[in-house]
Formats: structure tokens, sequence, C-alpha cells
């Protein structure tokens, strides 16, 4: 039954569709559903009352963890009100990680401290089991002079010449913003958070199912790092922009052997343990201390060791859509 979902995005109800999904069959599951704040979505009616929203809210989350396999993650990115509840649904059925504050603006709310980050809960269907790998993203700098924005005093020597490991904290990633990039659909995530989960807690040729699937960021993601999708979608329209998307996509985030997550022309999520291979793609510090002032950067391909030059052609994302991906070095 999976081969017949697998690679694809499903039309439908994810409460229906899930069921047809087998125990223990999926490595990552991660949902971005309706947050009950009166979204203008086509086909679903975003304003339930409290209870009814947590019932159905309830009913999928168990689902999701059904399906994850032992060794596998599931993901609820939601604003802080309601993931609060889900984590009392989770308690139940799964084993926490964390709690990722991801700091982006959200819709003020009335009396209130201005909202200002998503959370995404990260539960682990059995802790023991659990596959996950640390991630590291570059120092964040000034962006006109492009010093190192924190003080590291005498203790800039000892630093990752590539960048910090990711912590629970997430600041480096934007929501969305310039319409060419954006879909006719209300709340689109950035393909690249999605990449850092999935550079997380999955191998290639995994699978990753989506059950509130919007324009397929998910499944983008997956797609481009070689792991497997099923996107579960209620609205055609949605359903046949991230099919039109996936089109034009391919498997090839990656340089050498070695899969990472891109924006604009810089690597911004890499595995710590790839460090050891993917450093020979990057033009590194000569003296320690001049990572204060020179952000890393990726070397042209006639600088990449021969052995390893086959390898990156191979990889070049060159046949990307997104004008951005097409500025890549290589
Ligand atoms: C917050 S959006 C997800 C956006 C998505 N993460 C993206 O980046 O495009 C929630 C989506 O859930 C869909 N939806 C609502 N109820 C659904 C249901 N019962 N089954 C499947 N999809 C549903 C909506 O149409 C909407 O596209």
């Amino acid at each position: 039954m999976i081969s017949l979902y697998r690679n694809k995005i499903i039309q439908g109800d994810c409460l229906e569709l899930l069921k047809q999904i087998p125990d223990n069959s999926i490595d990552m599951t991660f949902a971005d559903p309706p947050f009950n704040l009166k979204k203008g979505y086509k086909s679903y009616r975003d304003s339930l009352a409290l209870q009814e929203y947590l019932n159905w809210c309830e009913q999928w989350i168990s689902e999701m963890v059904r399906i994850t396999k032992p060794t596998g993650s599931i993901l609820l990115h939601n604003i802080p009100k309601w993931l609060t509840y889900y984590a009392t649904f989770l308690n139940q059925m799964a084993d926490f990680k964390h709690w990722i504050s991801w700091d982006a603006p959200t819709s003020p709310m009335g009396k209130t401290l201005q909202p200002n980050h998503y959370g995404i809960l990260f539960y682990a269907k059995q802790a023991k089991q659990l596959k996950f790998y640390e991630v590291r993203y570059p120092h964040k700098r000034d962006r006109k002079s492009s010093y190192l924005l924190k003080n590291y005093g005498g203790k800039k020597g000892g630093l990752h010449p590539f960048g910090s490991l990711v912590s629970d904290v997430w600041t480096d990633i934007h929501r969305v913003k310039h319409n060419k990039y954006r879909d006719e659909h209300p709340c689109q995530l950035p393909i690249h958070l999605l990449e850092r989960l999935i550079l997380m807690t999955t191998d290639e040729n995994d699978t990753v199912l989506d059950p509130f699937s919007g324009t397929g960021t998910t499944a983008i993601a997956a797609k481009r790092l070689g792991r497997n999708y099923i996107g579960l979608e209620l609205d055609s329209d949605y359903v046949q922009i991230a099919e039109n998307k996936l089109a034009q996509e391919s498997s090839n985030s990656k340089l050498g052997n070695c899969w990472v997550s891109f924006y604009l022309d810089k690597v911004i999520t890499l595995r710590d343990e790839d460090w050891q291979y993917l450093q020979e793609f990057f033009q590194l510090p000569v003296l320690p201390e001049e990572i204060d002032a020179a952000p890393i950067t990726l070397k042209s391909i006639s600088q990449v060791p021969v052995t390893l030059q086959n390898q990156v052609k191979m990889a070049t994302p060159t046949d990307r859509q997104d004008s951005y991906l097409q500025t890549i070095l290589f």
C-alpha cells in the first residue's frame, strides 16, 4: 500500500488517508496544520470551536505517531498556544526531545506580548532507538562588516570553521517574504527549514510524510535531499501547485557525496559528521583569528581537490528553477 503513496502528493482528508498507511512505516512525520486562526484556505474553514479543533488535532497526531517507525521522529509546527495541548497528547504516546523555537514574527493576537516565535515540537517515537544527527549552521555575522556578531574573546581560535552546532533556538531562517518565492497559499514554510529537520532526522532514501502538505514544502525539501516523500492535502489547487514545483526539482542538494541544505549561494545546514569530508569544499581561514572577519565561502571548482571534482560536477544543482541556486559557484 505504501508504495502507492510514495513520492506523491495525495489529495484528500488526511485523517482518512493516514488510516491507509501501515504502522511503523515512516521515518519522519512533520505537520504544519491549520492554526485555527481564520486563515483564508481554499477548502478548509480555519475557525473551529476550541474543543472541536483539539479533538481533531488529537486524532491526526495519534495517527502520525502510529505510522512513525520506532527509530523515527514526529515533528509538529504551530504557535505556542496549540503546542501546549499537542505536548499533552504526545507525552502519552512518544518521547519528548525538544521544543525548537523558530524566531519569526507571527500575527499580533490582541492585548499580549508580540508573538515572535513559532515552535516545532520534536518527539521520538522511542527515544532509545531514535535516529538523530547533529547539524551545524554558519556563524552569525554583521551584514555589512561580516564580523562575527558574538564576542568569543580569546576563544575564537577554537571555533568550528563552518559554524556552531544548531541549538533549540533558530534565528537564521526567515519566513518566505518575496512574492516571487511565494505560492497562492496563506502560510508557506521556507524549504530550508524543512531541509534542516530532514538532515537531522533521516538518511538518504528514508521516507518523510506531511499530512498538511500545502504547496509541497516538505516534499520539495525531501526530494532535494534524496529522501522519499508522501504529502497529503485537502485542496486540489494546492496539490497541483506542489506537483508542478516537484516536477522541476532534482535530488541534488549535495556537495560531493554529502547532502547539505543551501540558501542562495551558501550552505546553511550540514551534518557535523560530514565536516571531515566537506571541509575540502570550503575556503578555510589560514590563521584561526581570521574567522572573525572572514565568512566561510565555497571554493571554485578548480580549487577543489582533483579527486573530488567529478563528484562536484555530478552534484551541481544547475537544473534547479530557483534563480538563487543558479548562482551557486560550481
Ligand atoms: C498551514 S498549511 C500548510 C502549509 C505547508 N507547510 C506549506 O509550506 O505549504 C495547512 C494546510 O492543511 C490543509 N488542510 C486542512 N485540513 C486538511 C485535512 N483534513 N487534510 C489534509 N489537508 C488539510 C490546508 O488546505 C492547508 O494547505
